[in-house]
């Protein structure tokens, strides 16, 4: 017999149907009623128990956790919530689950801290909340390559050990096969890489984007869609050391069209979501507003998740200039103190997070993309404005997320980029390749970087980055 699965079995309207499905038992009560889920759907299916034609050991294996395959007739539920229900007639056990060690784990119904959940990984994927979040995911990435590829797109894999810094922050995980404290050291008594696996020092990518320019500049339009490494100590709720990000770029788009593309995208993958995820994300929405409610009114939201949602996807982005941004920041009282932390003095000052959630969250409540920033405060290969102070780049600012997206117009001539870098001590035959483009049909071109687990954080409404990917890397934390 064919084995459905739940999502199958919960929309089907042919009842009286011999029916199989495996799952996990998530809850068992009066010797009756199985709580049954696979993870194909948020909702379970209710498997009724005719216990007393059922061998007693068997019943007694019917335990949360458990792994069971069941065979019965699909019928119309007798009880509140579910269309339907199985009448069973077999239930094999698949994998035993022991109530006693499941009693020390998340497994246990009841309701768990997130910070119990991310100690066990491996098993939160068993819960409602962290299957609808993986679930979003997953429908997530699919929308991204289905944008992609609708629009013109290719996808193109960017290497993840590369020998340069895209970002020039320099912060890279070495990759080297040298042994701990046995790496050969030069006259200068400094390691000698070219002694190394590849000859030279590399590091894990913090960014395809430099090999992606070189693609754009054949391909003309193209996007990565895959990890990326940051050794950042930032222990924060919004990054991590491992994260995935989605790098479009386009020949020939100018910054303008960067925004265009950024916001446009965006929009689709959200509307996807909608679309797409209903189930899930009604429990999300669900849990978002409980949680909500349980903050102090200061911090309450104004929407439901999937109001946020549909807000973002309905409304234009505010699109400012940083210039534009500081003097709003310069005249704004952010709180009772009327002071921000790190206070706004000067034009040319990076923008602390309190800032971009001031202007996103408190001025202007809506997406924000600030473009134009300050040159010194931005990477090298930004395309120098006319003004010589300022860069074409931009970020999108989203409410509750803050930076969802850097970007920028590149700086296509070669001249300029060479005293750019000249400027930042980037040595030129550390990237020799990246300024051929620049020699051999150099184009004005554009892209952007989006970071994946930020645009699910905001999908899914959770809000800490450790809980919208499977496994999190951050300092002090690679256990599974
Ligand atoms: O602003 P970033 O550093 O830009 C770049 O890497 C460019 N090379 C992208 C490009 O133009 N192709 O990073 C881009 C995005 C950020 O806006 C943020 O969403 C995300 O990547 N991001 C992180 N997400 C999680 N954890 C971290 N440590 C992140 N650092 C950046
Ligand atoms: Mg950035």
């Amino acid at each position: 017999m064919k084995t459905s699965s739940v999502k199958e079995l919960l929309a089907s309207e042919k009842l009286l149907q011999e029916v199989n499905v495996k799952g996990w038992v998530r809850a068992f009560r009066s010797n009756r009623f199985i709580q049954l889920n696979d993870g194909s759907t948020i909702n379970n299916i209710q498997c009724v128990v005719d216990f007393e034609n059922t061998d007693e050991a068997l019943l007694k294996r019917i335990t949360t956790g458990a792994a069971i395959s069941v065979y019965g007739t699909l019928v119309e539920s007798q009880g509140k919530g579910q269309s339907v229900e199985i009448q069973v007639t077999s239930i094999d056990i698949l994998g035993d689950a022991d109530p006693d060690e499941v009693s020390k784990t998340i497994l246990q119904p009841k309701k768990h801290s997130l910070e119990l959940l991310r100690q066990q990984a491996h098993l939160r994927v068993r819960t409602n909340t962290f299957s609808a979040v993986m679930r979003v995911r997953s429908a997530l990435s699919f929308a991204v390559h289905q944008y992609f590829q609708q629009n013109g797109f290719y996808y193109v894999n960017t290497p993840i050990i590369t020998g340069s810094d895209a970002e020039g922050a320099g912060e890279m995980f070495r990759v080297t096969n040298f042994e701990p404290n046995k790496a050969p050291l030069n006259e200068d008594g400094e390691v000698d890489y070219s002694q190394d696996f590849f000859g030279k020092q590399t590091n894990l990518t913090v960014s395809g984007q430099l090999e992606a320019e070189t693609y754009a500049m054949g391909l003309g339009k193209v996007y990565t869609f895959g990890p990326t490494f940051r050794a950042e100590n930032s222990n924060t709720t919004r990054h991590l050391a491992e994260f995935w990000m989605i790098e479009p770029e386009v020949a020939f788009n100018d910054l303008d069209a960067n925004m265009d593309l950024s916001e446009d995208f965006i929009k689709y993958v959200l509307q996807y979501v909608l679309d797409n995820c209903q189930d899930d994300l009604a429990f999300l929405n669900d849990r978002f507003v409980k949680e909500d409610k349980a903050k102090p009114q200061a911090e309450r939201s104004e929407m439901s998740l999937i109001e946020k949602i549909k807000f973002v996807v309905d409304n234009n982005f505010k699109r400012v200039s940083y210039t534009e941004a500081i003097d709003i920041l310069r005249n704004s009282k952010p709180n009772k103190k009327k002071k921000f932390q790190f206070p706004i003095d000067e034009w040319g000052a990076d923008l602390q997070s309190e800032h971009e959630r001031y202007l996103v969250e408190k001025h202007f409540k809506c997406p924000v993309i600030l473009f134009d920033y300050p040159a010194n405060i931005k990477a090298f290969y930004m395309r120098l404005n006319e003004d010589g102070k300022t860069v074409r780049a931009m970020d999108v600012l989203f409410p509750g997320i803050g930076e969802m997206v850097g970007g920028s117009q590149r700086e296509e001539r070669l001249e300029v980029l060479k005293e750019k870098m000249a400027a930042l001590d980037i040595e030129e035959e550390e990237l020799w390749w990246y300024l051929d483009t620049r020699k051999f049909g150099t184009a004005v071109h554009s892209g952007f970087g989006l970071g994946f687990e930020r645009l699910v954080l905001f999908t899914t409404g959770m809000s800490n980055i450790r809980d919208v990917i499977p496994f999190p890397r951050t300092p002090q934390n690679a256990e599974f």
